[in-house]
């Protein structure tokens, strides 16, 4: 079903995201036949190019990003031709007439400006929008991370965009909550009447919520040096992951609703303790640099790698940890939420050897799915023999075809911008109490000013995390 006709202003249009993920994500909603007749993409950015010169080097994205034969023609030219350039100087005063001229001819479209560019331009970009008159009452802007360093600074980036928008048309993107897993977490939770009953402290043990990835930060390394596994991943991604998992039921599932119940989980964080966290950075490989020399800081303690167990302080969680990790380099690339359940309250089967808990693992990447884990007798004459088996559902299989044309997290959020959905964007309010929590973490790295332990690339992580885990009698999930 297509959306209204809109206008898209993408600042930073000649970017790296803006080819790689923001365009090839349009160009695939006009193939799923999502775009209507009259949506016009208007690329803005410093370099002086024509719209011609800008359409060439869309063309050629497309051609690297989705495949020069996977493109259909004639769909590509269309999408081609709905493409404009304006060459703007965000803090100075070229390209903002041009802008506005070109607006003025559709008038009546829903107007959306996606900052994709870095956030000192956010304030400054966003004042002249609404200097110019060019963003009416009803556009929307789009940012996304990094939403601040720190409590203060996203404090900052929250004033200078609410000088000029309202709540209602900030779009903040965090671009896991695109993921189509993530949302069926909400549609598992909430539409069933299986889970929710056992979705409690009495019953679950703890959950692991994994992010691994195998890359490291090579050609990032000046970025992440200064942020680091916990404002680059955990602030964020594994925040929104947890307070998915963890939220009450909303009333409905509208965006106020949703992100009042996130907040409130926020909130109930527990300060994490020293000693239940792990901080690593990798080590070189055979052919690979180690993190050090990927950030060409030889002194770096920025982490790479970051393993904490948290604690929910309200009634439906209390005594069930949350145990979070994510890193570069690791052994694959990962992630998934799991849930494990307590053992039965008795067992008849106890003379036979020890078997898993139920698991409820939503996977997030590769292959996107849902598993339980269960237990049942094992086929055969042999008599009572219990084995651990998964019931499982992978979307490719329960979709089938149609699971190859679900839409990427970016190309999802960017329609739901344009219907003015804010269900799976962050609230000013809880970008700010996650980095509140996050802060302290960070601010008592500085103060002790130790190094991260090091950790084998293509490992799990640096043994220290094993032990999180031991000492409270669980095991971290494979990383496979
Ligand atoms: C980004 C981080 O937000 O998310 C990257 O800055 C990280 O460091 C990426 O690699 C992971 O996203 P995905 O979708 O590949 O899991």
């Amino acid at each position: 079903i297509p959306v209204q006709p809109f206008d898209l202003i993408i600042f930073g249009a000649t970017g790296d995201l803006a080819r790689r993920k923001i365009l090839p994500g349009l160009y695939r909603r006009m193939v799923a036949g999502q775009m209507p007749q009259d949506a016009r993409i208007i690329g803005a950015a410093r370099s002086a190019l024509t719209t011609r010169a800008f359409r060439d080097m869309i063309r050629e994205a497309l051609e690297t990003f989705i495949g020069k034969d996977k493109l259909d023609e004639e769909i590509a030219a269309k999408f081609l031709s709905v493409l404009d350039y304006v060459t703007v100087d965000a803090t100075g005063e070229d390209g903002w007439d041009e802008l506005t001229k070109k607006l003025a001819k559709t008038k009546s479209q829903t107007r959306a400006f996606y900052l994709s560019v870095g956030p000192s331009l956010f304030g400054p970009i966003a004042a002249r929008l609404h200097e110019t008159g060019i963003a009416t009452k009803d556009s929307r802007i789009v940012v996304e991370k990094p939403l601040g360093h720190d409590l203060e600074s996203a404090r900052a980036l929250n004033k200078q965009l609410s000088d000029s928008f309202d709540e209602a048309q900030i779009y903040r993107i965090d671009h896991y909550l695109g993921k189509e897993t993530v949302q069926n977490l909400m549609a598992v939770r909430f539409a069933n009447a299986l889970f929710e009953p056992l979705w409690n402290a009495r019953h679950v043990d703890h959950v692991q919520i994994t992010v691994s990835e195998s890359i490291g930060v090579g050609g990032r390394g000046g970025y992440y040096d200064k942020s680091g596994a916990m404002r680059d991943m955990v602030q964020n991604h594994l925040m929104q992951l947890l307070c998915l998992t963890a939220m009450e039921p909303p009333a409905q599932f509208d965006a106020n609703r949703v992100r009042d119940e996130k907040l409130k989980v926020i909130h109930s964080l527990e300060d994490v303790a020293r000693e239940d966290i792990v901080r690593g950075q990798y080590r070189a490989a055979k052919d690979e640099p180690s993190y050090v020399q990927d950030a060409e800081n030889p002194d770096s303690l920025t982490e790479s790698y970051v393993a904490l167990k948290v604690n929910i302080s309200n009634w439906r969680w209390s005594g069930t940890p949350f145990y979070l990790r994510t890193g570069k380099r690791l052994r694959a690339r990962m992630s998934e939420i799991a849930v494990i359940f307590k053992e039965p309250p008795h067992s008849i089967f106890a003379k036979l050897p020890a078997h898993q808990t139920n698991a409820l693992i939503i996977r997030l990447q590769p292959d996107e799915g849902i598993t339980l884990r269960m237990t049942i007798k094992e086929p055969g004459p042999g008599g009572m023999r219990l084995a651990d088996v998964p019931l499982d559902m992978t979307f490719a299989d329960a979709l089938g075809p149609s699971a190859e044309s679900m839409p990427d997290a970016y190309e999802r959020l960017i329609m739901d911008v344009i219907r003015g959905d804010q269900t799976l964007f962050m609230r000013g309010d809880e970008v700010e109490a996650a980095w509140e929590w996050a802060d302290k973490m960070l601010n008592d790295w500085t103060e002790q000013g130790r190094k991260p332990a090091a950790y084998d690339s293509g490992s799990s992580g640096p043994e220290d995390a094993l032990g999180l885990m031991h000492r409270d009698g669980r095991r971290w999930r494979e990383i496979e």
